[in-house]
């Protein structure tokens, strides 16, 4: 159900909870400070409630209503990425919600770069914290469409059109004495990150300069999953090999390759071959394969470059 800027506000100040459009993903937002809202978040998402949640903030001069400590390594990587697909992890102020904190001693903050979202803080005056506006595992949604076909016609859709990044931000924890550490790749690239925030220490487990490495908190193994099982592939010939196999075999296949090149006889999609473009139409792709209701999804991992880390990424987390 699609809804305007201030019905989504109006929503939001009476406890409900809202889907919201980030230039990242769509996400399903509740008042970050209302424990009662942000429970019906995990209810709605069926997510374990030991997965924390990232308060989206409509300024950087909020962090310092989150977090403990604002470290010069994050003061410099917001001033560089804000509003952007960076998310940020802090050591957080006490009155944080454990909701929100799963129970960690930490809050992850992001200030989104897209118009309707920073209008929706900045008119509101609220933090909203919002997971993908998905059911747990499953796959993110880049336009309102997305949304309602995952979590039902009835959920309220703010709709900004579809997201311009369209995979999570990158997701970096900073400790109080200014180490950082990547917790999430994402198009803002690890190289981006230690440009601005100078190479990261490798912590050890043990802690060897007096902090222990944060657990990743919901970065499930199997994660971002069409219904459809799905099997990866490093090159073209391979896939087109199990193409034909599984056609033979009268199971139904479709591909999703990467660029131009040889056509397997099955329905294809292709993602462009530039990584920034590839992310962008990453899980639309996906949605629109998975409605094709096919018995297997062949997909083509993309190069080994750092460039495509973040697609990588997703794509290994969708194939389990
Ligand atoms: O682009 C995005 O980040 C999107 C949009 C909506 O902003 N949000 C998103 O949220 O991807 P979600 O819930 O799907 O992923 C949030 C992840 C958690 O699963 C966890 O890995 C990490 O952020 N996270 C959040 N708070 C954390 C904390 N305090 N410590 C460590 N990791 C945290
Ligand atoms: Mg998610």
């Amino acid at each position: 159900m699609r809804i305007s800027l201030d019905e989504a506000i109006a929503k939001l100040k009476n406890g409900e909870v809202v889907a919201i459009p980030t230039e990242t993903v769509y996400g399903l937002a509740a008042d970050a400070t209302n424990d009662v809202a942000l429970q019906q978040i995990f209810t709605i998402k069926q997510r374990p409630a030991d997965h924390p949640l990232i308060v989206h903030i409509g300024d950087i001069s909020q962090v310092n209503d989150w977090a403990a400590i604002f470290p010069e390594t994050a003061l410099k990587l917001a001033q560089a990425f804000w509003p952007g697909a960076l998310t940020l992890v802090l050591p957080a102020k006490n009155h944080v919600s454990r909701v929100v904190r799963g129970d960690e001693s930490t809050v992850a903050l992001r200030v989104p770069n897209h118009p309707v979202a920073l209008a929706l803080l900045k008119k509101s005056g609220l933090c909203v914290a919002a997971p993908s506006a998905n059911l747990f595992t499953q796959l993110s949604p880049t336009t309102a469409a997305h949304v309602e076909s995952g979590l039902g016609e009835a959920m309220p859709v703010l709709d900004g059109g579809a997201c311009a990044v369209g995979i999570e931000s990158t997701i970096v924890n900073v400790t109080a004495d200014g180490q950082w550490q990547l917790l999430r790749p994402g198009m803002v690239s690890e190289v981006d990150v230690a440009r601005v925030a100078g190479v990261s220490q490798q912590l050890n487990p043990m802690g060897v300069i007096g902090t222990v490495i944060p657990k990743v908190p919901g970065q499930h193994a199997l994660h971002y999953s069409p219904r459809t099982s799905l099997l990866l592939f490093k090159d073209k010939a391979t896939l087109i090999k199990e193409c034909e196999a599984l056609t033979q075999a009268h199971i139904k296949c479709a591909a999703l390759l990467i660029g131009e090149g040889a056509n397997p006889g099955c329905t294809v999609m292709r993602l462009p071959s530039q990584p920034a473009e590839a992310a962008e139409q990453l899980y639309s792709a996906l949605h629109d394969l998975d409605a094709l209701k096919v018995d297997r999804l062949l997909v083509e991992l993309p190069p080994n470059s750092t460039d495509w880390l973040a697609v990588s990424d997703r794509l290994s987390r969708a194939g389990g």
